[in-house]
């Protein structure tokens, strides 16, 4: 009985065998239990014998069952832990990460270039008053060329506003000319009603630069311009300076980049002349300082304003002005910083 029992007890494979073993052979019905139990129709001399041969089988047989389910359990800890095993040398998943909008991109380049140079970056409301979209820029209320921005009017009075210009006037109006110069530029999103088609869109964005102080001159401006072109589109750019009309600058001067995509020679990007028109510009129109309390006679200065939405087409290659707002990851993406 115990050499088989012994020899069951190894080769069983599960601990549910194990226990049945035990039932079957310890138990209240199994055989050693049942030898006990018979003892008391033994001779008195014979129980101790018995007894003990009996207790010593039952011992033994307990002990291979124990040792046996201690492997069994110890083998399926193994195994599990083998089936569970983490590859921790396996690629992971990667999280998609945002970045900033090709247009902040190059919003953030500009600013950065001009807070380089001293300048600070002013906000301003795009719900806006006519005073300061119009009138505080030297354009009253007949003025013809307020048709060369078609506006959004909320009230007779309250506007979207149409340029960051009006933050020119706001910040003018403000400045103490005894604390320094005043030097400001001020990006933003402005509104037209126009009909969105590949280069127009009803909302795009504006930077307004402006500088004032004595002894400013148009080489300032023109000096301030080609850093903005060189740093934006590249060290051999060159700029030039045509003559133009805005009511708030005089004189006024449309500013062209040389070229970035046939070197100057002439392609369908520059209209076959080997210049790219790029943003708007002048010497600040007395009237507008007069406006804003400050003497004509003494301080001077320039603007200009810019379109980022114009500037990231010519550098990216982007020919919808739709595309920015669009917000399509595939087409953002492309603008990924990590290179
Ligand atoms: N505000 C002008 C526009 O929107 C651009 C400009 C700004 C021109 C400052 C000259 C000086 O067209």
């Amino acid at each position: 009985l115990k050499e088989n029992s012994l020899s069951e007890i190894k080769s069983a494979s599960d601990t549910k065998k194990i226990n049945d073993i035990r039932v079957h052979v310890l138990g209240k019905k199994g055989p050693i239990t049942e030898v006990l139990r018979g003892m008391r129709d033994l001779p008195a001399d014979e129980r101790p014998k018995v007894g003990s041969f009996a207790n010593k089988v039952r011992d033994e047989i307990s002990e291979a069952i124990t040792q046996r389910r201690d492997e069994l359990e110890i083998a399926k800890t193994a195994d599990k832990l083998e089936q569970e095993k983490i590859d921790v040398t396996l690629p992971g998943v990667p999280v998609k990460q945002g970045q900033p909008h090709v247009l902040e991109q190059v919003i953030d380049q500009i600013e950065k270039l001009f807070l380089g140079m001293g300048y600070q970056v002013v906000d301003g409301p795009e719900v806006e008053e006519d005073h300061y979209n119009f009138e505080m820029l030297n354009l009253p209320k007949d003025h013809p060329a307020r048709d060369m921005q078609d506006t959004f009017y909320i009230t007779n009075s309250i506007l979207m506003r149409t340029q960051t210009s009006p933050v020119q006037a706001r910040t003018m109006e403000k400045h103490d000319f005894s604390q320094g110069p005043l030097k400001m530029i001020s990006p933003g999103k402005v509104y037209r009603r126009d009909t969105d088609d590949a280069t127009h869109s009803h909302q795009f964005h504006q930077v307004e630069g402006l500088v004032i102080d004595k002894h400013i001159t148009m080489a300032d401006l023109k000096g301030t311009l080609q850093q903005l072109a060189k740093n934006l589109f590249g060290e051999e750019r060159e700029i030039r300076m045509r003559p133009s009309y805005f009511p708030f600058t005089e004189p006024s001067a449309e500013v062209d980049v040389s070229c970035f995509k046939c070197g100057g020679k002439g392609c369908a990007v520059c209209k076959y002349t080997g210049w790219i028109e790029t943003l708007g510009a002048g010497m600040v129109h007395p009237n507008v300082l007069k406006m804003a309390g400050i003497d004509p006679e003494i301080y001077g200065g320039f603007a200009f304003g810019l379109g980022p939405d114009r500037f990231a087409m010519l550098k990216y290659g982007v020919n919808d002005i739709r595309e920015f707002y669009l917000n399509d990851v595939r087409f953002l993406e492309q603008f990924s910083q990590k290179g």
